[in-house]
């Protein structure tokens, strides 16, 4: 497979006000969010041209954004219709936006309270974070030897870039043994999501996932709970202990750019794809296209 790098793309990026061509759309070697992880973004999707959850997704990037101790110089409108405008110049009706924001340059240190804030927001077309093939059998998840931190560790509810760096080693380890994507437990060693997608576990026909109070409460886990209350499925948020992985008869995955992906196996263990997990795939995609 070729790849296309991402900075060598026709099309236009908005950029700090501008709409610039895609290969102008820059930063300097010397940016605060480059070497210090003063960064946040989003993972947005439309579907038919309507971005989904777009007030979601555009309050927290904000949100991000002031955990990180920092302001994003635009409005939640603003940046919303900047996103329709920068999908609408791409000519994308089902693809993926990423808006970004960052500290610049003006200082080049630890302490960077005088640093400009930049934002800019990219579209591109993608239609499945995982394979098709891999969504049939479901993925195959190795455990991560990363934890992710507590809540006094680092700003755990940020969509911010410098949490991704265990995310990446995680998915590495595992992508290198033949498995598609990591589990990873947190500072207490219970459960807590996938790489890049929230996680939910089958209990004799009661849905479980774990209680996100040190890991993303992603706007598709609480879009796939309502769905399955919807259902008459019961929900329960708990604490999860990897042991209890023998009593699981179903796994699947949430999130943005994976919707909802059942997992096949963890470690040495091996799940169906089962009803519970094709009813919730259903209805999410049947959500999203009328959305
Ligand atoms: C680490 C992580 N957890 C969870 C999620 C799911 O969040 P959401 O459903 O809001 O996309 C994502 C994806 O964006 C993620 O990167």
């Amino acid at each position: 497979m070729t790849l296309i790098p991402f900075d060598d793309r026709d099309g236009f990026i908005w950029q700090d006000g501008k709409m610039l061509p895609w290969r102008d759309a820059k930063v300097h070697v010397l940016t605060h969010g480059l070497h210090y992880g003063s960064c946040v973004f989003e993972g947005v999707r439309a579907y038919n041209g309507k971005i989904f959850k777009l007030r979601e997704h555009t309050e927290r990037l904000r949100h991000s954004a002031e955990l990180l101790g920092f302001k994003i110089p635009y409005s939640v409108e603003e940046l919303e219709k900047v996103q329709y405008e920068v999908l609408e110049k791409q000519g994308i009706k089902n693809g993926y936006l990423r808006p970004v924001a960052w500290r610049g340059s003006e200082m080049m240190a630890i302490s960077a309270q005088k640093t400009t804030i930049h934002v800019a927001v990219a579209a591109w077309e993608w239609p499945s974070y995982f394979s098709k093939e891999a969504k049939e059998r479901g993925l195959k998840l190795q455990l991560s030897k990363w934890a992710r931190p507590g809540p006094n560790m680092a700003p755990t509810a940020s969509k911010a870039a410098g949490l991704y760096m265990i995310c990446t080693l995680s998915k590495h380890a595992a992508e290198q043994e033949g498995f598609d994507d990591a589990l990873m437990l947190d500072y207490r060693g219970y459960i807590a999501e996938a790489t890049g997608a929230n996680m939910f576990f089958v209990f004799g026909g009661e849905l479980h996932t774990p209680t996100p109070d040190c890991f993303l409460d992603g706007i598709t886990r609480r879009t796939v709970m309502q769905l399955a209350r919807n259902k008459g499925i019961k929900v329960i948020e708990r604490h999860i202990k990897p042991e209890e992985l023998s009593n699981v008869q179903e796994v699947f995955l949430v999130g943005t750019a994976a919707e909802v992906t059942p997992i096949g196996r963890i470690g040495e263990q091996l799940f169906d794809v089962g009803p519970v997990t094709k009813t919730l795939m259903q209805a999410y995609t049947d959500l999203v296209s009328k959305a």
